[in-house]
């Protein structure tokens, strides 16, 4: 860091890079990481701002020997900030992908994963990065899709139990366990909050079809981005109502099919041809709405966005269930096929693979 200007209760200093950067007293005196004011191991604030921002006002700044910005304080304070504060948010490492994926694949086996702390970060790393990841070689036993979740996190235990079956039944109340196809979909979307992880594993296939089909939702958004940003936004400004009720549960909310952030990136999608609602009100409107959700569901039924692959016994799947969405191909409803699927959250796995990439 070299030129530290103040400008009324603006610091502007230069990076070690050459970036310039402004920042505002308010924002220095809240961010000081010094151990008065900030717990050295959790980083949490030992002191509450509503106290201490009335009253901040920059007596002086310089630059130290060690290229640090340091900030004097009216009140006899001293805050010391290395370049490194000032870096913008983190780069998220999401890696955008389509159809051509489907050469390589992210498999991963679970007896390294199990075994080694870097094989189990490179299969968590592909999660965050893709937004899926694959195991092959899990045991085909019963609940042992709790087992590869506890890996990195605790089971989102939910109305269907803390793991549940995919497998055809004669009574099917849930397309699911019938033989049909399932278009992409995120599971889920009239939960409050939607799990943000799945994870299914292959205990029995033994059909012809029933192939995993999977599509990254945030790809499909920049596409639909690219062709319309006005039909994007249709899709981000209304909620729609998504609804799910058996004998012993009632479960809706209301959320878009697209969630963006303030910069517009994708945060999530919800979306679900079983549980959608349709949208109420001014006719003109809905016909926008439409027109704007069968765009982005041409995008997502499109084979250049998807990638396919047949899950064997023992394989497991781990995917993110607000980017990327998925469904299967048909299948003969003679034979056995059988899945268990379980929930979990992100934030347990970017912790998990976070301090796995510690040092
Ligand atoms: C589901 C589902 C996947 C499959 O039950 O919601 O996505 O491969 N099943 O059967
Ligand atoms: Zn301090
Ligand atoms: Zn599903």
């Amino acid at each position: 860091m070299t030129v530290a200007e103040l400008t009324e209760d603006v610091v502007r200093v230069e990076l070690p890079d050459g970036t310039l950067v402004e920042r505002h007293a308010l924002a220095l005196r809240d961010g000081c990481p010094c151990a008065e004011c900030r717990h050295p191991v959790s980083g949490q604030r030992l002191f509450e701002s509503s106290r201490v921002l009335p009253n901040a006002r920059i007596a002086g700044v310089a630059v130290s020997e060690e290229g640090r910005l340091v900030v004097d304080w009216a009140d006899g304070h001293r805050s010391s900030f290395a370049a490194e504060w000032f870096d913008p948010d983190e780069e998220r490492l999401l890696q955008p992908w389509d159809a051509s994926l489907e050469g390589a694949l992210p498999w991963h086996a679970w007896a390294d994963v199990v075994a080694e702390p870097s094989a189990r970060a490179a299969w968590l790393r592909d999660a965050a990065r893709l937004g899926f990841s694959l195991l092959h070689g899990v045991p085909v036993e019963e609940g042992e899709v709790e087992t590869v979740a506890a890996l990195f996190g605790a089971v989102r235990e939910t109305n269907y139990g803390r793991h549940f079956d995919v497998s055809v039944s004669v009574d099917a109340r849930n397309l699911a366990d019938t033989a049909l196809p399932l278009s992409p979909h995120t599971d889920n979307p009239y939960r409050e909050p939607t799990p943000t992880l799945q994870l299914l594993h292959c205990l029995v296939s033994d059909v012809d079809g029933g192939d995993t089909v999977l599509v990254d939702g945030f790809a499909v958004v920049e596409r639909l981005r690219h062709r319309s940003p006005e039909l994007l936004g249709l899709l981000a400004r209304r909620p729609i109502r998504f609804a799910y009720r058996d004998e012993s549960a009632e479960l809706w909310t209301d959320v878009p099919v697209v969630t963006l952030d303030a910069a517009a990136r994708p945060l999530a999608l919800h979306l679900n041809n079983r549980s959608k609602g349709v949208p109420q009100g001014d006719p003109g409107d809905v016909a926008a709405w439409y027109e704007a959700y069968l765009a982005l569901l041409g995008l997502v039924e499109s084979p250049e966005q998807q990638v396919v692959f047949k899950l064997a016994p023992g394989d497991l799947v781990l995917f993110d269930n607000l980017r990327v969405l998925h469904g299967r191909t048909g299948f003969a409803s003679t034979g056995a096929r059988r899945l268990q699927g379980c929930y979990a959250d992100r934030d347990g796995l970017l912790s998990t693979l976070a301090v796995l990439e510690r040092g």
